[in-house]
């Protein structure tokens, strides 16, 4: 079975091909020979996740997955929420984000924080179906470790003493918000 994983970011499909089952076939965006950029203009992790999908979806009427993932810090009110992957001001440079983050929790005792993914299914017949996944944790005080991307150089899941970037990508699997979500997409896969 092929699916598009309607994605440029290579990080998020590597995860993403060490969750599913060896009979998916996850396509990327260049498999299919997408070269444009899909509009994240959405107000909600939610609607820009099912934006995504709905792009790829309505240019090549296949089966897609797609994710929005945004880093929620309580005393911010939720920010950078959907505005993750712009918060410094420059689309994807990580180092600006955590930088500007790190800022603004500067001399917070408060560092509590969650990754949210909205994972987004269309199926061949233009059915849609959102899987959620939460995972909690603090924002550290500096960065740490050299794995991972975007913000796991500073976040620390609950119940463990390292951040994400220590981790190996099979223990991130395990236990984050992709891994969570996309384990509820595979598991609504088999039951269908
Ligand atoms: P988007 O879902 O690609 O729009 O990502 C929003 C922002 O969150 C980007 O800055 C990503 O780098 C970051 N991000 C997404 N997933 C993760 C993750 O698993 N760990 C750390 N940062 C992430």
């Amino acid at each position: 079975m092929e699916i598009i994983f309607a994605t440029g970011n290579k990080n998020k499909m590597a995860e993403a091909k060490a969750l599913v089952p060896s009979h998916i076939r996850l396509l990327s965006l260049g498999d299919i020979g997408f070269k444009g950029d899909i509009e994240e203009s959405a107000e909600t992790i939610e609607g820009n996740s099912i934006l995504k999908a709905r792009t790829i979806y309505d240019l090549y009427g296949k089966p897609v997955i797609a994710e929005d993932t945004g880093l929620e810090v309580e005393v911010l009110n939720g920010e950078p929420g959907v505005r993750s992957a712009r918060y410094g001001g420059e689309h994807g440079n990580a180092d600006k984000n955590m930088e500007l983050l790190l800022e603004n929790l500067n001399g917070e005792l408060n560092r509590s924080a969650r990754f949210k993914t909205v994972a987004s299914f269309i199926d061949d017949k233009g059915i849609l179906t959102c899987f959620e996944g939460i995972v909690s944790g603090n924002i550290t005080l500096h960065k740490q470790g050299c794995g991972g991307f975007g913000y796991d150089p500073i976040f620390k899941p609950i119940g463990f003493d390292k951040v994400f970037a220590e981790f190996t990508e099979h223990e991130k699997n395990l236990i984050s918000h992709r891994g969570i979500a996309f384990k509820k997409f595979i598991r609504f896969l088999e039951t269908r």
